[in-house]
């Protein structure tokens, strides 16, 4: 604990944060829940009071790697003397449970993806050694209702959570388990924490779900109180004072309808980037998966989307070696890669997850074949990434300043197109959108040149 005695004692937290962005998100919301009770960040785990491990168990991997790190932070918790209470929340925690204190008996605290409102009260119990140490119990509604209202912003773009959870049921995957229910949130909230982010400069906002074009709830009474879904809620967003960008992600094929294709064309601040998991090209394996929709319809969105927006950049997920996929399975996957042409995509090996339909499937591939065809989907990927990337040399790009780059005098942003872009120019640009001239391009980022700036901007 620190702190002089004229101020409130603050206590030290960590929080590390695995897996995807629905989980930043839900740790920066952790982070606002327990300002008030004096918790402000540190940056090791080392000199923190409370260090809440956010985790995810999308893949065997991920889970292994909370394991490892629990282990890591009991011997800091013994070198602590026992100050050091260890939380751990996401969605192996809502998977495993108690098992978790039983695997590792450092741990203080486990709580569920939709429990984390109720941390304080847990902490409070643990300090008097008296309760449970374990919420897993899905109330969705509940727990942002108990979240504060208003956010406090981290630079010029922020996550903004409108649906989470998941009655999809793909058969390779945990996250209609460990997240629950398609639930989406109240319009009015979303409209409140966006002003509030908006009021304190940020520009961008990226509209977070497990499925988030499956989003859907009344539109403010004043707007007619019809059933919204996503395209409605993004025209609506882009007309708060100061937000000028709107993204979203995660969404579905199945949800992607007609009125969101149409708002890529009629809402400017609706960035020209999508990503829209297809996870396969195959029928069979689609069929498999339980996706609901064919390789053929894949395209047939695709090719809607790009007609309302021309220039969008498509990205996608895609799992390979899933149970019973031929070498003519993986075959029809690289042609759909080969048809579509992804600024960007996420490819992984499948994993067998306890409990999914898949996980019980005839036909898992050794992992030498599932290690060769990921190989050959990243080797085509990265080569389209690189040419995307390319593709905007010699272009202006309107880029939003995220803050300093690496070198001496030099800025980073990103593009409409969400690739990163760095550029010399003063630190007075940060959390504004400049014209940049692209100049080079590599896999991961462009360069460019700051073209022209209004006094007033600098
Ligand atoms: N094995 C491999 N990849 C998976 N994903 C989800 N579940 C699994 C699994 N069991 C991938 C999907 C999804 C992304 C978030 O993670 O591609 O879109
Ligand atoms: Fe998982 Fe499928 Fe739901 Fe995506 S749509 S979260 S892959 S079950």
């Amino acid at each position: 604990m620190t702190g002089t005695p004229d101020e409130k004692p603050m206590k030290g937290l960590f929080i590390r944060t695995y897996g995807c962005q629905m989980n930043v998100y839900d740790s920066e919301r952790i982070r606002d829940v327990l300002r008030p009770l004096g918790y402000a960040p540190v940056d090791s785990p080392e000199s923190a009071d409370l260090v809440v491990v956010n985790t995810c168990h999308i893949r065997e991997k991920a889970t292994e790697k909370v394991y490892s790190e629990l282990g890591q932070l009991k011997r800091m918790k013994e070198a602590s003397g026992g100050r050091m209470t260890i939380a751990v929340a996401g969605c192996v925690a809502q998977a495993e449970g108690e098992e978790l204190i039983r695997r590792q008996p450092a741990v203080d605290l486990v709580l569920g993806p939709q429990a984390y409102h109720k941390l304080p009260e847990m902490i409070a119990r643990a300090s008097r050694a008296i309760g449970d140490r374990l919420e897993t119990e899905f109330d969705t509604v509940e727990k942002f209702d108990a979240l504060p209202k208003t956010r406090e912003a981290d630079g010029p773009a922020a996550f903004v959570s409108v649906q989470e959870g998941c009655d999809k049921f793909c058969t390779f995957c945990v996250v209609p388990y460990t997240r629950g229910a398609e639930m989406s949130r109240r319009v009015d909230d979303i409209v409140f924490e966006t002003r509030s982010l908006a009021s304190q400069g940020v520009r961008e906002i990226t509209l977070l779900g497990q499925n988030v074009n499956a989003f859907h709830g009344p539109a403010p009474v004043l707007e007619g109180g019809e059933d919204w879904r996503l395209g409605q809620l993004c025209r609506h967003l882009s007309k708060i004072g100061g937000i000028e960008r709107i993204r979203y992600t995660t969404s579905h094929p199945r949800d992607m309808d007609d009125d969101l294709i149409a708002a890529h064309g009629d809402t400017p601040a609706l960035m020209p980037f999508l990503h829209l998991p297809v996870q396969s090209g195959s029928d069979r394996i689609l069929k498999a998966m339980n996706r609901g929709h064919t390789a053929d319809h894949y395209r047939d969105i695709i090719a809607r989307v790009r007609a309302a927006r021309p220039d969008i950049a498509i990205a996608s997920d895609f799992i390979v070696g899933f149970p019973g996929e031929s070498d003519a399975d993986f075959e029809a996957t690289m042609q759909l890669v080969r048809d579509i042409g992804y600024a960007i995509a996420y490819s992984f090996k499948y994993s067998s997850r306890p409990g999914t339909p898949a996980a019980e499937m005839h036909g898992h591939l050794p992992e030498s074949v599932k290690d060769e065809r990921l190989q050959a989907l990243q080797s085509l990927l990265r080569a389209q990434q690189t040419e995307f990337n390319a593709s905007q040399i010699g272009k202006t790009l309107p880029v939003l300043v995220t803050g300093k780059g690496r070198n001496e005098g030099q800025m980073h942003g990103r593009s409409p197109y969400l690739q990163a872009v760095h550029f010399d120019g003063p630190e007075t640009l940060n959390g504004q959108i400049v014209d940049v001239k692209i100049v080079g391009a590599s896999l991961n980022s462009l360069t460019g040149e700051l073209v022209r700036v209004t006094e007033a901007a600098l």
